[in-house]
């Protein structure tokens, strides 16, 4: 027996061998074969941005597919301009690389770092700096810089050009910064780490030292952006500005697509072949991503965001007032939701699965909710009582 009959399947053991199976999605809702209801306020983790089955998206989608899905970047490609456009019409950035992934968008970020020095023949300036408790993907540089050793053993030799500081410490950043630094990466919401916004004086105090030491500032949205935390991206309701900024997630509200945002000193030095991606801003994602942006960007959509997210927190605060002594703390914005336990959260979540209800763990003994953004207060509010229900079957445990 050869090792993929052993696991019972082909694939890889990486995931480890889950078992729930969907077999449909509708909105917030997904469908096991048997016809069990399922309220998912996980979405692919932040990804399914306009819920399952959206009938836009499949609009956009099959529109494409019918015309055509795939040319190359050897040819010019009319919603991939079309969404980049937008994507410069609604940020700070100039220019926009799409790719198909987030880590890809990192990637091409901390390209874009190293080459804007090089261009400037300063490349002794490569270094960059991270913050602890990152996440940035699971490529060689993304996995290198968040530096979290679950994630890297076997798979780093040495330090890869980057170096971390402690979340939240400026002085131990101002220490960190050498003639090497070249830039700072960043969550300006950390996702994976616990769901932990940076505060907006801290955020400004690194832009600020980015100014003072020449050095490029470069957000990861990847989690944050596209509409999950209220406002397009993060960024821009925490008053700092990035010079670059990866997205990811969401903006293909379930189809692959990435994008490295970049102002245009900084883009400047990518040249004509110094990067690329075979599937990178294909028309079919690109189209799906102008979908998505539809709605996003229509009158009052975010503000909804915004009124989803407040009435899930004070839910959820409600529920921690209720239960003190199995949760301690709500955090993050908008639809993007972390609660903090005193109760182990993994065990929280398999008994929410277990009750119909979809969540995701993150770091800090946190359970994350990120539902779609245009879940009704009504699916907030059966979430919510899903959540009571569990927590109070804990309370009458002896
Ligand atoms: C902040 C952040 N950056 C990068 C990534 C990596 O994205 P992907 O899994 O699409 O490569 C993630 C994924 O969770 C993320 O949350």
């Amino acid at each position: 027996m050869n090792s993929a009959q052993q696991h019972g399947s082909a694939l890889m053991n990486n995931y480890g061998s889950p078992t729930l199976e969907f077999e449909s999605g509708r909105g917030s809702e997904l469908f096991t074969a048997d016809g069990t209801r399922y309220l998912d306020f996980a979405m692919g983790i932040a990804v399914n941005c306009l819920g399952h089955s959206n009938p836009k998206l499949i609009d956009a989608l099959t529109k494409q597919a019918q015309t055509v899905w795939h040319t190359s970047n050897l040819y010019r490609i009319k919603q991939a301009e079309r969404l980049g456009q937008r994507l410069v019409d609604n940020t700070f950035a100039d220019k926009v690389f799409f790719c198909n992934s987030g880590a890809e968008a990192v990637e091409a970020g901390y390209k874009v770092i190293r080459r804007y020095f090089y261009a400037r023949g300063e490349s002794h300036k490569h270094r960059i700096i991270s913050l602890r408790n990152s996440f940035h993907g699971r490529t060689l540089g993304a996995i290198a810089s968040a530096f979290n050793p679950m994630h890297c053993d076997g798979f780093i030799v040495g330090d890869a050009g980057f170096d971390q500081v402690e979340f939240g410490d400026l002085e131990a950043l101002k220490a960190a910064i050498t003639t090497n630094t070249a830039g700072i990466v960043l969550e300006p919401v950390q996702g994976e780490g616990g769901i932990r916004p940076v505060p907006k004086g801290y955020l400004a105090s690194i832009r600020a030292l980015c100014d003072e030491h020449e050095l490029l500032l470069m957000f990861d949205e990847v989690q944050s952006g596209v509409g999950r935390t209220g406002s397009l991206f993060a960024y821009q309701q925490l008053g700092v500005v990035p010079d670059l900024l990866a997205s990811a997630k969401g903006l293909g509200g379930g189809i692959p697509i990435g994008a490295c945002l970049a102002t245009d000193r900084v883009a400047a030095a990518m040249t004509a072949g110094s990067h690329g991606s075979t599937f990178g801003g294909s028309p079919l994602a690109t189209a799906v991503g102008n979908a998505v942006l539809d709605e996003l960007l229509r009158e009052g959509f975010l503000l909804d965001v915004q009124l989803a997210g407040i009435h899930l927190r004070s839910g959820l605060q409600d529920l921690i007032d209720q239960y003190p002594a199995l949760l301690s703390q709500v955090t993050g914005l908008g639809l993007m939701l972390g609660l903090r336990c005193h109760t182990d959260a993994a065990a929280l979540i398999a008994k929410l699965q277990a009750a119909g209800l979809l969540v995701v763990k993150a770091g800090g003994n946190s359970i994350r909710f990120l539902p779609a953004l245009n879940v009704t207060h009504e699916e907030i509010n059966e979430a919510l009582a899903i959540l009571e229900r569990v927590l109070s079957d804990y309370s009458e445990q002896p």
